[in-house]
């Protein structure tokens, strides 16, 4: 996990959107960083120190006179690893952009030399106000990541521009500044979920992917630079930054990835395409009482072999195998029919991987190199392992910088 060990200061001011920097902490805990919480005095008017205390690494700091320690402003600026600032108020930003230093969250602003990030939230006139457009104009200028704030209800009931940034969007924000630009300026297009074959209007034929795995790797590949396309038979929360395509058959999948894959640099065929699909579909809802259907197959078209027969010179093509048997020969087998530079090999009747698992085990297949295997693990850290290896692809083509190795493949036993 790219934040494991980071150590952020969370610096809280004085608005409604005090209370998000809750779930905000909370994340960024779960992802693994040293969370240090610094409250302003006027967070303490809309937030309870003991929330933010028990969900962070270390209790709330409020004080700039500290008993204990005589300047904690210079230990937290000196030793964070960023300084991240959410809900930021007109109040804090000003003080900020013009340097001045009033109590425990503002001096230690100025005592780093730490990364520093600002969640903007306030009232749509004060964040439109000139000040307030100069001082965010002033920060950015230096270096300071702000993420805007977005349009929706206010305190009070107003609608409108100002709203902090959803926690989501600013831990993934966080994780972005942490993680390598590897990917910078490369076109990606993912697959993800299963598809869905019509019986008749409300019937499918349908199949046990969850989608987990690709939009992992459609978000690890946009976190790394990438501009990313996702075709997807499942939705997903917070898919900034990437373009969603919504399907639900083969066939649709395929329409899809024939307008979007001659620009593709990369190719990753995460989803799991029904191979059958039924010959006639009834445009109304076939009775029980009519009896059982004798319902028809027919093949859908395989659409990574489409793409491996009619592949760029520079593209990389990457597949997934799911199998229950054999899974190397197979995936080996696969990797050479579809004309893949990849294979993504998983034993879906394992325990704990592949369909609908938060976590999955794979094995690496490339043409001409001994299979590596990355053993169970969260699908995020799947996908940076998957995407290492498709960097490493790139820069033996481009001789572009070479693989981040987030993970170290084990030998495959
Ligand atoms: N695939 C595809 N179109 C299909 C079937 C599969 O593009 N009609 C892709 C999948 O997205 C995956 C790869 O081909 O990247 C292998 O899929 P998999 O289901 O493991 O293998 P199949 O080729 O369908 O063979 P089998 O079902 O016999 O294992």
């Amino acid at each position: 996990m790219v934040l494991t060990g980071k150590r952020i200061v969370l610096g809280v001011s004085g608005g409604i959107a005090a209370y998000k920097a809750v779930e905000i902490c909370r994340r960024l805990v779960d992802a693994g960083a040293h969370v240090v919480p610094v409250m302003t005095a006027g967070a303490e008017h809309f937030l309870g120190r003991t929330t933010l205390s028990a969900l962070a690494s270390e209790p709330v700091q409020t004080d700039l006179w500290n008993a204990t320690e005589p300047i904690p402003h210079t230990r937290l600026g000196q030793s964070a690893d960023l300084i991240l600032v959410a809900p930021a108020t007109a109040r804090v930003i000003s003080a900020y952009a013009t340097g001045l230093s009033t109590d425990l969250l503002t001096n230690t602003l100025l005592a780093t030399r730490a990364p520093v990030m600002v969640c903007p939230a306030m009232h749509t006139e004060m964040w439109e106000h000139p000040a307030v457009v100069d001082n965010i104009t002033t920060l950015r200028r230096r270096g300071v990541h702000v993420v805007d704030p977005e349009q929706g209800r206010l305190a009070g009931g107003d609608v409108g521009a100002g709203r902090l940034a959803a926690p989501d969007r600013i831990v993934q924000a966080v994780e972005r500044l942490f993680t390598p630009r590897d990917l910078d300026g490369t076109r990606v297009v993912v697959t993800a979920g299963g598809t869905r074959e019509p019986i008749d209007a409300v019937r499918v034929i349908a199949n046990r992917s969850s989608g987990k795995q690709g939009i992992a790797i459609a978000r690890a590949a946009a976190a790394r630079g990438a501009r990313v396309t996702l075709v997807t038979t499942v939705g997903a929360p917070g898919l900034h930054d990437i373009e969603v395509v919504e399907v639900e058959t083969a066939a649709q999948m395929q329409e899809a990835m024939q307008a979007c894959a001659p620009a593709a640099d990369v190719i990753v065929m995460a989803a799991a395409v029904a191979d059958f699909r039924p010959k006639v579909v009834a445009d109304r809802k076939l009775k029980k009482a009519d009896g059982a259907p004798d319902i028809v197959l027919e093949p859908t078209p395989d659409i990574l072999a489409g793409l491996g027969d009619a592949k760029p010179a520079g593209q990389i093509l990457v597949g997934f195998a799911a199998e229950t048997d054999d899974l190397l020969d197979n995936a080996a087998r696969k990797l050479a029919a579809k004309k893949l530079d990849l294979i993504v090999a998983n034993d879906v009747g394992a325990p704990g991987v592949g369909f609908q698992h938060d976590t999955n085990a794979v094995t690496l297949l490339q043409p001409g190199a001994e299979p590596r295997s990355v053993g169970l693990r969260r699908k995020d850290d799947i996908a940076d392992a998957v995407i290492d290896t498709v960097v490493g692809l790139r820069s033996a083509t481009t001789s572009s910088p070479g693989p981040t190795s987030a993970i170290d493949p084990e030998p495959t036993p």
